[in-house]
């Protein structure tokens, strides 16, 4: 196709109407071009394709699809090539279906455990989240069929989504929101990226030139295809000015007609709009071009693998007394309507129609297994059922073991409100408080989309964290509870003891249209381990029915630069005698003696899979980046000199063994010198020693008086220390008088030509 030919033989008014969407899910056909429409569909864990009635609430009817597991669960496997091949299925779906892109992943950083759509999020972890993003984006785009990362950026909260401006600062921003996106956007090449609805330090997204064209194409190198999120633009010439291609769904020409307008009085520059039109005519021919046309898709085939999926991804949180696996031979009382009709998706545009949901008690039957069941609450009703309670407490106490099958209902997590709290229904606490009085060995089997308090923990043996698996989670959970299968997933978030100890608790969802991300990089584990905080479950937790031992952590160098790249090897074996996986976390703890920094943070990550006995080393490159802190000064990542500990463990806080290793910096990081500058910025760099021996006479001058009159012991440390927070500007109103203002602007130029 010969985009600028076309282009130039298309009028004003056909490329504004490229610009936005025909209706929900299709972009407009250009007829006298022969472009054709192309159609989109959420997204992300499945199929929702919507042949008639649209709308973005999974209220109409869509296709009949899979549900593969939500990102809350996907993440806790943290296995790419499960991403990958989950995103191949789907592909394979899209293709079937003539679906050009599928709207996800979706990345947004899990800020609090609050949001109501945490459970489409992948983690609290920026790595975490970008490495399974991209795998994801790896997978669906080898079917030819493309992807929309969302949302882009800082949509971190349900409540008043639409006008709320997060006001977070630059390093924030870079080090957390963004990153989430970077390394997906850099290294799998989305063919769509979509920008969210918030506003971000009072500019909204979809208008953010900053963030749609600074950072992410000239920085990033983007060059596909950015479309609004639903309903999101708020002002179409000024978005299509800061990069905002495509908006979705349309609207009905009026905001077409604002960038004719725009053009045509000058507001806007035709060449943007070209640009435009290029890169949406681009996407819709990389999909037309290399279409596939009658392919099928096995739906069996994939409800399998949502199951297996689910399998790679529930976490075992606890086992005490080793209750599981479970044996075959005891009785066992299943309780919780959960067991029968699974939570296993959550509410709003990610909502798909299961064509098929296989729960644990069909996966019992389907396995010949007779179980005691009994409905122990009403999921749809929040209050105590004693009814209910009393059969439950009756069917445990004729048991060896009980299996709670509790979590959240639907009401209690959706897209487009947060939740109230972190609590489980009180109908399901009681519950299993009840059960507990008759029976020693209970299990709890959750399925909720993000933390929820447990004022049970200590007193149950086993947990299970589910998440939201996918219509097949009942395979998982039978093959998992009974050890057919070894549980491997690992918590992608901290479950914190209560919702007060998360660091954005008192600011979320903040108030009216602003809400502060005061807790800057704190965001997750970066807070709670900084604090040495007690928390429910860490980040990274999840046990096996084996067990792993590391030994023989080595680093490439002991001395590098901060240009360098380290590798970093470790031994992990299991000394256990069922074959399983471990997630092996390398975690970075840089230097404390500069700007704040989380005590560690998740730089490597990989699942390795090992036969009872057997050993593996596992090794991983750290760039720079892996050092670096965003410097607000420079505006760039910045490595700081120092000793940084490597960490290899199995949690953020079971860190197993760790190395020092030492920085040198060489990158130039030129301060600006002013007045307001302080001697202590300036004292440790032997650049400047000669140039600022005159400024601190005159300042010692006077304080030496002041002291002496004082009687206050007259040593030379002391002085120093006053002078570290002084600024130069201290030389002129309390020096010896032999600085004015215009020679101490002299001095400052002296000084900056050193560092320069
Ligand atoms: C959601 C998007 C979704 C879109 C289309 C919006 O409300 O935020 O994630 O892709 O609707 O359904």
């Amino acid at each position: 196709m010969d985009y600028k030919k076309i282009i130039s033989s298309m009028t004003l008014e056909e490329k504004a109407s490229l610009c936005s969407g025909r209706d929900f899910w299709h972009t407009k056909a250009v007829k006298s071009q022969k472009i054709p429409e192309i159609m989109v569909s959420d997204g992300p864990h499945g199929l929702r394709k919507q042949p008639k009635s649209p709308d973005h609430l999974g209220t109409y009817e869509s296709i009949k699809a899979v549900c593969f597991p939500a990102a809350c669960a996907t993440a806790s496997s943290f296995d790419r090539s499960l991403l990958l091949k989950m995103g191949k299925a789907i592909g394979v779906e899209c293709q079937s279906e003539n679906i050009a892109t599928i709207l996800g992943p979706a990345v947004n950083i899990k800020r609090s455990p609050l949001c109501g759509r945490n459970f489409e999020y992948f983690s609290e972890d920026p790595l975490l989240a970008t490495e399974l993003a991209g795998s994801f984006i790896k997978g669906v785009q080898s079917k030819n069929v493309g992807t929309s990362i969302k949302h882009f950026t800082a949509n971190n909260q349900e409540t008043r989504r639409l006008t709320v401006s997060v006001k977070a600062d630059e390093r924030t921003m870079r080090e957390i929101y963004l990153a989430a996106f970077e390394g997906a956007i850099r290294n799998a090449a989305p063919w769509t990226v979509m920008c969210s609805y918030n506003r971000i330090n009072g500019l909204h997204a979809s208008e953010n030139k900053k963030y749609l064209t600074d950072i992410l194409r000239d920085e990033w190198g983007y060059e596909g295809v950015v479309m609004s999120d639903w309903g999101a633009v708020n002002d179409r010439a000024k978005g299509l000015a800061a990069g905002l291609d495509l908006e979705m769904p349309g609207s009905y020409g009026i905001n077409d007609r604002e960038i004719i307008e725009a053009v045509q009085n000058g507001t806007l520059s035709e060449k943007v709009l070209d640009k435009t039109v290029e890169r949406i005519l681009r996407w819709i021919d990389k999909y037309e071009s290399k279409k596939q046309k009658d392919v099928k898709w096995d739906k069996d085939a994939d409800h399998e693998l949502a199951g297996k999926i689910e399998e790679e991804s529930a976490v075992l949180l606890k086992n005490e007394d080793g209750i599981l696996p479970l044996d075959k031979n005891d009785t066992i009382a299943v309780i919780g309507k959960f067991a029968k009709a699974p939570r296993f998706q959550g509410g709003g545009s990610s909502h798909i129609n299961s064509y098929k949901v296989t729960s644990f008690m069909d996966a019992a039957k389907g396995k010949g297994h007779d179980i005691i069941y009994a409905d122990g609450y009403d999921p749809s009703k929040e209050e105590i059922d004693r009814t209910l309670i009393a059969k439950a407490v009756n069917a445990a106490k004729k048991s060896d073991v009980a299996v709670v099958f509790a979590g959240l209902p639907d009401i209690f997590e959706s897209e487009g409100y947060d939740r109230q709290n972190m609590q489980m229904p009180e109908s399901q606490n009681v519950l299993i408080s009840e059960i507990l009085k008759v029976q020693p060995n209970v299990v709890v089997v959750l399925h909720n989309g993000s933390p929820v308090e447990m004022p049970w923990e200590k007193d149950v043996k086993g947990i299970f964290e589910m998440y939201l698996g996918g219509q097949n989670v009942g395979l998982a959970e039978y093959e998992l509870l009974f050890g057919k299968a070894n549980p491997r997933g690992r918590l992608p978030e901290t479950f914190p003891k209560k919702l007060e100890d998360n660091p954005s608790y008192l600011n979320f969802p903040g108030h009216m249209d602003s809400v502060d991300y005061a807790e800057g990089v704190f965001v997750g584990y970066r807070y709670y381990d900084s604090k040495n905080m007690e928390v429910l479950f860490p980040f990274g937790h999840g046990l096996s029915y084996t067990t792993f031992k590391y030994s023989n952590l080595k680093v490439s160098k002991r001395k590098i630069k901060d240009s360098d790249t380290l590798t970093v090897s470790v031994d992990v074996t299991n000394i256990g005698r069922m074959a399983g996986k471990e997630v092996v976390q390398i975690y970075v703890a840089p230097p404390q003696d500069g700007i704040p920094r989380p005590v560690h943070e998740l730089k490597a990550f990989e699942k390795v899979s090992l036969r009872a006995g057997e050993t593996k080393t596992v090794s991983f490159d750290l760039n720079s980046r892996a050092f670096a802190y965003w410097d607000k000064e420079i505006h760039d990542w910045y490595v700081a000199a120092g000793d940084y500990m490597i960490e290899a463990g199995s949690s953020s806080r079971d860190i197993k063994y760790t190395k020092k290793i030492n920085i040198e910096s060489t990158m130039k990081r030129i301060p600006t010198i002013t007045e307001n500058t302080c001697f202590g910025d300036l004292l440790g760099d032997p650049r400047l020693a000669d140039t600022l021996k005159p400024l601190i006479k005159s300042y010692l001058h006077i304080e030496k008086e002041e002291k002496s009159k004082a009687s206050v012991a007259d040593t030379e440390k002391m002085y120093m220390e006053w002078l570290r927070y002084t600024p130069l500007r201290g030389v002129v109103n309390m020096g010896d008088g032999s600085f004015d203002h215009e020679k101490l602007a002299k001095v400052i130029q002296a000084l900056q030509n050193k560092i320069s």
